[in-house]
């Protein structure tokens, strides 16, 4: 299969030097990529600002903001059979993008937001008979949430987690996560690293298709 994968945050700019984005670091979309290679498939992984290696064979596209994400997706997807949405995109943006570092005296306390557009259902019209994945990370019991995102992303599968709950989360090493499928099928499953977590959910895929 041909597999494309988003990791990590994005980041939105306030100006040259400032942003706003999330703790996400891509750890668990670099895993998908580095176990869907290992399963031999093709693998396209297009990376918000993060710090890890690519894994190797993997090609890789690196993007800035949730606008930059949304065009590098709508360039790769033509190409895919499975898209796994598994960046934090981040949900607002500055309505203006200063070219020249804003002065703290010009500044009156007040941010104003603009909202990105949602990634997963901006490109649902252009599914066809792809597979797409979506992640819902939330704190606290996450499956009530999840359950909603898959319906109205229109996924094939979400994976849950509790970012709070130990030993998992964003800039951890391990996840334990909870599979839903639009059949109303849930499996969970338990802590362990998230290289295994990524190859249990690509093997999963597998069997979607
Ligand atoms: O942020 P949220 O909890 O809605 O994320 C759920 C899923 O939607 C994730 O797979 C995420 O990658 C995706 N998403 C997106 N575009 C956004 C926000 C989230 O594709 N703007």
């Amino acid at each position: 299969m041909r597999v494309l994968i988003t990791a990590g945050p994005t980041r939105e700019p306030l100006d040259p030097v400032r942003f706003i984005s999330n703790r996400s670091t891509g750890k668990m979309g670099f895993a998908l990529a580095q176990a869907a290679e290992a399963a031999g498939h093709e693998v396209t992984l297009i990376a918000g600002p993060v710090t890890l290696p690519t894994p190797e064979r993997v090609t890789r596209v690196d993007v800035e903001t949730a606008l930059e994400m949304l065009a590098a997706v709508e360039t790769h997807l033509p190409q895919a059979d499975v898209y796994i949405s598994c960046a934090a995109v981040a949900d607002w943006r500055p309505e203006v993008c200063s070219p020249v570092k804003l002065k703290k005296a010009g500044m009156d306390g007040v941010l104003k937001l603009v909202r990105n557009p949602d990634i997963l259902k901006t490109i649902r019209p252009l599914k066809g008979n792809r597979i797409f994945v979506g992640f819902a990370a939330e704190t606290g019991t996450p499956e009530p949430e999840a359950e909603r995102k898959l319906r109205e992303k229109g996924l094939d599968l979400i994976v849950a987690n509790d970012v709070t709950a130990p030993g998992a989360g964003f800039a951890t090493d391990t996840n334990c996560v909870t599979l839903l499928f639009p059949d109303g099928r849930r499996e969970a499953i338990s802590l362990r690293s998230k290289l295994e977590i990524a190859q249990e959910i690509m093997a999963k895929i597998a069997t979607l298709r």
